[in-house]
């Protein structure tokens, strides 16, 4: 029977209540429920406890490898799939067919690789490392490009059979990012699904984002389409090997989609399996690829686009300069700048309300945009937090030093210069009133977690 399930980013009890009674296998992503300690990634053994409790088999299904980064795979990423497989009844592993990190800095999304010999080597390669290392299943994803279809000397579904031949993966096949491919014009839908090796798809994914400026982008915040699941009854009906059918959606979506809701889309993505026909054996059909439209070598194809996303200078490359007047690259750099947004709401309440209150919020982000995206909330609040106190307004920079003292939650005590009596200007944030006109008085706040209610203050 093809299982049905969900993915799960952890520590929401009333999904695990709720949804996955209605789901057969439970999709983990390592880098979702990693925290930082100490500046390395690490799942905490409270997190371990909680997947172990479920009782559900687990598939992980991870964001941090990068396997076709040019320079290296992610080892921190690797580290976390170390533990969760020690802890945990992992049924298989998979990841994604892309790249997250250049020279080791984060991109804050996930970029396509030319489909050279040059990165299919190095990608099987790598794959096999993984078979050895974890002696599980390993499942790749095609993942969803915003930019022109980098060609190379495959096809996309020419791609990833060749990986499967020499390295002997399976195939993950997302069937919304095909729609999203096919939507944007970077792939036809029918000829990917005409030359994939079917039998090598072991999982499928279901799911459906948003749309931007024309574009169609993988942010999965909604219930699936029926147009998604009767692609994913067609796909059924061709590939024969097919162990389980995951619906996808963001930790960030769940409360506004509803867990009921969640629940509902599990049966009705149940129903649908079951309804599908059976998978019949069908030629395969060879497709002619187009060439890379690019010149530069792996690792400096890689570096432009970073360069690109991150707002410097673009690279001189046919490939590189369409990218960099595509409107795949707004929609790119609006999508990792939102999501910064939306975490660093919640992480850094005081000073992502101070920066709006001043008008700075966007030059600050942009600010944290040029450099290494951290896929870590605590080092990206410490970027977000040091450009906020450069960013030349005074009370901005008081505001983000308490912040991060408070953030800290140590019992050393911190203490933070005022200009005036903090008590009205942290009330004014904290119920998002207008700043008051506050007095010069010069005060002080000692932050430490040993104090009752986190801070005192004092007139210095
Ligand atoms: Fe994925
Ligand atoms: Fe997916």
């Amino acid at each position: 029977m093809i299982r049905v399930g969900v993915n799960y980013e952890g520590r929401d009890p009333r999904l695990v209540e709720t949804v996955l009674p209605f789901a057969d296998i439970v999709e983990v992503t390592p880098d979702a429920v990693a925290t930082l300690r100490g500046g390395v990634p690490v799942i905490p053994d409270e997190t371990l406890r909680e997947l172990r409790a479920i009782g559900s088999p687990i598939a992980l299904h991870g964001v941090g490898l990068s396997i076709a980064s040019a320079d290296a795979m992610g080892g921190d990423y690797c580290a976390l799939v170390d533990a969760l497989m020690a802890s945990l009844d992992v049924a298989w592993h998979s990841e994604h067919l892309g790249y997250v990190a250049v020279d080791g800095q984060h991109l804050g999304t996930m970029l396509v690789a030319p489909r050279t010999e040059e990165a299919l080597e190095l990608i099987c390669a790598r794959v096999e490392s993984i078979r050895a290392r974890w002696a599980k299943p390993f499942l790749l994803e095609h993942v969803v490009n915003l930019f022109a279809d980098p060609g190379g000397d495959y096809t996309a579904a020419g791609f990833l059979n060749e990986i499967v031949r020499r390295s002997g993966c399976g195939l993950l096949l997302d069937v919304y990012n095909l729609e999203c491919d096919a939507h944007n014009g970077v792939c036809d839908a029918e000829a990917f699904l005409d030359e994939l090796d079917l039998e090598a798809v072991r999982e499928i994914h279901v799911a459906c984002g948003t749309e931007d400026r024309g574009l169609r982008v993988d942010v999965h915040s909604r219930i699936t389409r029926d147009e998604t699941l009767a692609l994913l009854q067609r796909v059924l009906s061709m590939a024969p090997n097919v162990e389980a059918v995951i619906f996808e959606l963001l930790g960030p979506a769940v409360p506004a989609v509803g867990y009921e809701a969640i629940a509902a889309e599990l049966r009705r993505v149940r129903a649908a399996v079951d309804a599908a026909v059976p998978a019949k054996p069908r030629p395969r059909v060879v497709h002619p690829p187009h060439p890379h439209g690019g010149t530069l070598p792996l690792p400096e194809h890689q570096r432009a686009m970073r360069d690109l996303i991150r707002g410097h200078a673009v690279a001189d490359d046919p490939y590189i300069a369409a990218a960099a007047a595509s409107t795949g690259l707004d929609v790119t750099r609006d999508t990792i700048r939102g999501w910064q947004r939306f975490r660093l709401d919640r992480h850094c309440r005081l000073t992502t309300a101070m920066l709006r209150r001043r008008g700075r919020y966007d030059d600050v982000l942009a600010d944290v945009a040029r450099g290494a995206v951290s896929p870590y909330i605590e080092e990206l609040s410490g970027a977000f937090l040091d450009a906020a106190s450069a960013c030349g307004d005074p009370l901005v920079a008081t505001v983000a030093a308490f912040e991060r003292a408070l953030l800290r939650d140590d019992a050393n005590e911190t203490s933070v210069e005022w200009p005036c009596d903090p008590y009205p200007i942290l009330g004014a944030l904290l119920v998002g009133a207008e700043l008051p006109d506050v007095a010069g008085a010069p005060h002080r706040t000692t932050v430490s977690s040993a104090i009752r209610g986190r801070f005192r203050v004092t007139a210095a």
